[in-house]
């Protein structure tokens, strides 16, 4: 069954978790001026490398980061020092709380935990392992995605369309794609010109690189607009209260821990910001009792939810005005 996560905004209440500051403002401006990665100073650039606070915060203590570099997401590709791999996310970050640098990958930043580790590695469960594979990155927009059809998803655009739709309200603020794969609707929410920045953010460094190599093909010019960051749901690298909405396609099955994903979505969004999200069902109300254990038997390995559970986890984290859309397996929330 696919889900049509609804969307959800927040609930007031909420705003008394956050700074008071961030709870004034429908659209902040700061989110303009820093919401993201950008360049790195080139020694040949006029432009002075400045310290200062970004929407990026540090995954470990939530603190903001500091950045040195140029402001904004990314230079426009016009003022690229040499082509597009110049253009992307060579400023340094630091927290200087934690005392830990973040770097940059070339293609995308690195906010994970484990950012800049030697010894030590970490492996996650088979949801988020799968995704990390160059092969699965490779094949993921070239077929493999054409699949979810089957369980009722109705496909890249109308999904895209559909998420447009309960966006209005966020339009002209910072997007946030979590597990964003290979960039599939980044790209499109990048494009459409609706927002003033998105963040495509995955934990899989292949889906990321696949990503750039999409924009790469399609229109390097929308790296002006679109950033790329490695991250785990389970500890988004921004401020609270700091995003305008949240995207997060076919992804909540296969999040380690759905709950610990919608508190941490919950907590970057900013007082009626929106979430939209899609995912497929175990099974449905409507599913015969008798086959429930086959669907799930199938299912293993990812963690699949039931509408109910899905409504109930939204709420429980302090989201509002949930609604969804239900086709077979498919769901969208907000
Ligand atoms: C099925 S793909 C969805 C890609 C795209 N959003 C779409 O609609 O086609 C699921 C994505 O979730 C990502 N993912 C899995 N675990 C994650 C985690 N812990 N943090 C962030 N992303 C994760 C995977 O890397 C993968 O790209």
């Amino acid at each position: 069954m696919a889900v049509y996560s609804p969307t959800f905004q927040l609930q007031n209440h909420s705003l008394m978790l956050l700074p008071k500051s961030s709870c004034h403002f429908r659209y902040p401006s700061r989110i303009l001026a820093s919401s993201a990665v950008a360049l790195e100073t080139p020694e040949s650039s006029s432009v002075k490398p400045a310290v200062q606070m970004d929407v990026l915060a540090c995954p470990i203590c939530y603190k903001p980061l500091t950045r040195r570099g140029p402001p904004g997401l990314n230079l426009p590709f016009t003022q690229c020092v040499k082509n597009f791999r110049e253009a992307i996310y060579r400023s340094g970050f630091k927290c200087e709380t934690c005392n830990k640098a973040y770097s940059s990958k070339n293609m995308y930043l690195d906010l994970t935990v484990t950012s800049g580790m030697e010894e030590y590695a970490e492996t996650k469960p088979p949801g988020t392992e799968l995704f990390r594979s160059p092969i699965v990155s490779f094949l993921y927009e070239r077929g493999w995605r054409q699949n979810f059809n089957q369980s009722g998803f109705p496909g890249p655009e109308a999904e895209f369309k559909m998420a447009q739709e309960y966006f209005r309200s966020a339009e002209g603020g910072l997007l946030v794609d979590v597990s964003c794969g290979s960039g599939l609707f980044s790209r499109k929410f990048a494009k459409s010109g609706a927002y003033s920045a998105v963040i495509a953010l995955d934990f899989s460094e292949n889906m990321l690189r696949q990503c750039y190599e999409f924009i790469k093909m399609e229109d390097p010019t929308l790296s002006s607009k679109l950033a790329l960051v490695r991250a785990d749901v389970s500890r988004l690298p921004f401020l609270s209260a700091s995003v305008d909405a949240v995207h997060a396609g076919a992804a909540l099955h296969c999040w380690p821990s759905a709950s610990n994903a919608i508190a941490e979505i919950t907590r970057i969004l900013r007082s009626g910001g929106v979430f939209v999200g899609t995912t497929f069902l175990r099974y449905r109300s409507s599913t015969p009792p008798i086959l429930r254990p086959l669907r799930e038997r199938i299912f293993q390995g990812y963690n699949y939810l039931t509408e109910e559970e899905v409504k109930d986890l939204c709420k429980s984290c302090g989201l509002v005005n949930y609604s969804s859309k239900v086709q077979q397996s498919f769901i969208i929330q907000v």
